[in-house]
């Protein structure tokens, strides 16, 4: 799960290479690299462990120039985070080569290359490819051969650029699972991991397809297939907003991201909905004829879009559609007996989680009727590998913890299930009930936002402990979960959710004075059912911190701290039932508690927008 930039073009690409590593850190920030061809002739390398700030600090002393250049951002598969496994890998002065994703047969391909003769320099999955390439090349083949040839050798999921000292003009590129694109202008080619990267060069690019292989000269290129055939890849433009934003006024882009929901939310249910009714239009062109017949849904996804997911079940249930909610990395290595009539549905930030991927395909092979992504990259994987797209118009996210993504997919989740509600008889009364209260949301998302200060006052009492508990109730739970994903995520507070009907079950012995219990605990059927797992906490010494509506009257006392969820008039949707109301709580009850985790974090002095051990987009199994 690593970034990968190339360039070949009529002038100096160094500093547009470096430009696409800072705009793919997201993918991978441990070690970075970068070579080039020189002109005179010479290749060369720096390397730097840490962020691509540190690369650029070394570029600054020892400036690269070059006409035809590879970059790499890393995120540790094989091999330690030390320089020398830190890409481009080089084989014999020759050939330089960046990769992304994991070669599963190194072991047995590096014994054979250690019998060649090659030397290693690192412990990478990588350095295999580049020695491969080598060998080919030396058995007389031509780079693109060679790579070709590579490429029916290894196994796994990854994507590469190799290019070769004695060919300055030449640069090839392949793809066997992770993304790869080729932006297109009339100065060179540009290669990158993803569209972002390409976007300060041009808005016209290519996706290879997986087994292809891309040589590109100066002025021309080509695409060959797995046997060697030619072929053509459309041309697309990319309509993506240029610059992933400015900080501006925030510490920290989780903080922008946390604030931008409001907006994000309201640009996802622009033209989405009509006065009272949600377009169907909206999930794609086959969206009728896919939903009519559907019967059930199968949810796959990874993180915080499964947590989305699992809030979706219950809205879906609620209307009537069985649903099933898995994780993606555990859905793909299943059986599953489909219901006729399922739809498969992934959720994605990124579009590009392997996992997710990974599960789509085994969905579309188990014969479900279709496939629907709620996604927000439109030129991801995901939303190229589904039968229908319902784009979140959060924005770029660049944070790795996921914020304004969750809320926004779990707005097209809820548009999806008034869909199904009205084809399975629903009346149109409950349909124009909810439209009302989304409609509401983002300005009930701005008084969510307005309790920041109040919440950085919690956060006080959690910012010496390491441990912390999350409870909820029905589809509050995923709620909770997303609340503790997002503490142990930025601020590295061992966190636990639980239903809290379950805490009698095993978790209760955790419970002291030094454990934390959060507890999402809106006005809903539930409640006192809460309540009384609340008292429990309490009989053990427990200290609850209790989001809640105002109309709970819970009362603050010692050991319980009450913070109140509040939707002024401006937001406050009177006159609609509690069912209703309800519904689009999940979505509203994850803002303060994203907010609870940015604010322990700040406590703790963690790197809040690139937490340890993790990467925006995971793009290997
Ligand atoms: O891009 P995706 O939504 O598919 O990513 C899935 C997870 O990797 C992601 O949600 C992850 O859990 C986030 N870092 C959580 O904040």
């Amino acid at each position: 799960m690593c970034g990968i930039v190339g360039a070949i073009a009529k002038d100096n690409i160094a500093t547009y290479l470096v430009d696409g590593l800072r705009r793919l850190e997201y993918r991978g920030y441990d070690s970075a690299g970068i070579a080039v061809i020189e002109d005179n002739g010479g290749l060369k390398r720096s390397r730097a462990v840490g962020r691509v700030e540190a690369l650029e600090k070394i570029l600054v002393d020892r400036p690269l120039q070059g006409k035809v250049g590879l970059a790499h951002t890393r995120w540790a598969t094989h091999g330690g985070v030390t320089e020398p496994n830190a890409h481009p890998h080089i084989c014999r002065d020759a050939l330089a080569l960046v990769c992304n994703g994991i070669v599963e047969n190194h072991s047995s391909l590096r014994r054979a290359q250690h019998d060649a003769g090659l030397p290693f320099t690192s412990d990478t999955d990588t350095e295999v490819v580049v020695h491969q390439v080598y060998l080919h090349k030396v058995a007389g083949l031509d780079l693109a051969e060679a790579v070709r040839h590579t490429l029916g050798e290894l196994r796994g999921s990854f994507a590469f650029a190799v290019m070769n000292v004695d060919e300055p003009d030449r640069l090839v590129v392949a793809r066997q699972g992770p993304p790869l694109l080729i932006g297109i202008t009339d100065e060179g080619f540009y290669v990158a991991s993803d569209i972002a990267a390409l976007l300060p060069v041009t808005r016209e690019y290519i996706v290879l397809e997986n087994g292809d292989v891309a040589d590109l000269r100066r002025s021309s290129f080509t695409i060959t297939n797995p046997n060697g055939q030619l072929v053509k890849r459309k041309t697309l433009h990319s309509r993506q907003a240029g610059d992933a934003a400015e900080l501006g006024e925030y510490r920290h882009y989780m903080q922008k991201e946390i604030h931008e929901q409001p907006r994000a939310v309201a640009d996802t249910l622009e033209g989405r909905i009509s006065r009272d009714r949600v377009l169907e239009e909206s999930f794609g062109h086959r969206a009728q004829e896919l939903f009519s017949k559907t019967q059930a849904v199968q949810i796959m996804a990874c993180g915080t879009s499964f947590h989305a997911g699992l809030v979706a079940k219950h809205w879906l249930e609620y209307v009537g559609i069985p649903c099933n909610v898995e994780i993606a990395s555990e859905y793909r290595y299943r059986r599953h007996p489909i219901q006729p009539g399922t739809l498969a549905i992934t959720i994605s930030q990124s579009g590009e989680t392997a996992d997710t991927l990974s599960a789509l395909e085994e969905a579309k092979r188990q014969g479900v009727l279709g496939s629907l992504t709620i996604c927000n990259v439109p030129e991801s994987s995901l939303v190229r590998e589904s039968d229908l797209q319902f784009m979140t118009h959060a924005g770029p996210e660049v944070g790795v913890a996921s914020t304004k993504t969750f809320t926004t997919a779990m707005t097209g989740l809820m548009l999806l299930a008034l869909i199904l509600a009205r084809r399975h008889g629903y009346d149109e009364g409950f349909e124009s009930h909810v439209i009302r209260q989304l409609r509401a949301l983002p300005s009930a998302l701005e008084d969510a936002l307005a309790m920041e200060p109040e919440i950085a006052i919690v956060s006080r009492h959690l910012g010496d402990k390491q441990h912390a508990l999350f409870l909820g109730r029905g589809a509050h739970y995923p709620t909770a979960l997303e609340g503790a994903l997002k503490l142990k995520e930025i601020s590295y507070v061992h966190a636990e959710a639980y239903p809290a009907g379950e805490l009698k079950h095993g978790p209760l012995a955790l419970v002291d004075e030094d454990m934390p219990v959060i507890v999402v605990a809106p006005n809903d059927l539930l409640l006192e059912k809460l309540k009384s797992n609340m008292e429990e906490v309490r009989a053990r010494g427990g200290r609850l911190y209790v989001f809640s509506d105002p109309e709970t009257e819970f009362e603050p006392q010692d050991g319980v701290e009450i913070i109140r969820v509040t939707q002024s008039d401006n937001s406050a949707n009177h006159g609609l039932n509690r069912a209703v109301d309800s519904a689009i709580a999940p979505i509203l009850y994850t803002v303060p508690l994203q907010l609870l985790a940015y604010h322990v974090a700040l406590i703790k002095g963690t790197d809040v927008d690139k937490p340890r051990n993790l990467a925006k987009s995971v793009t290997v199994e």
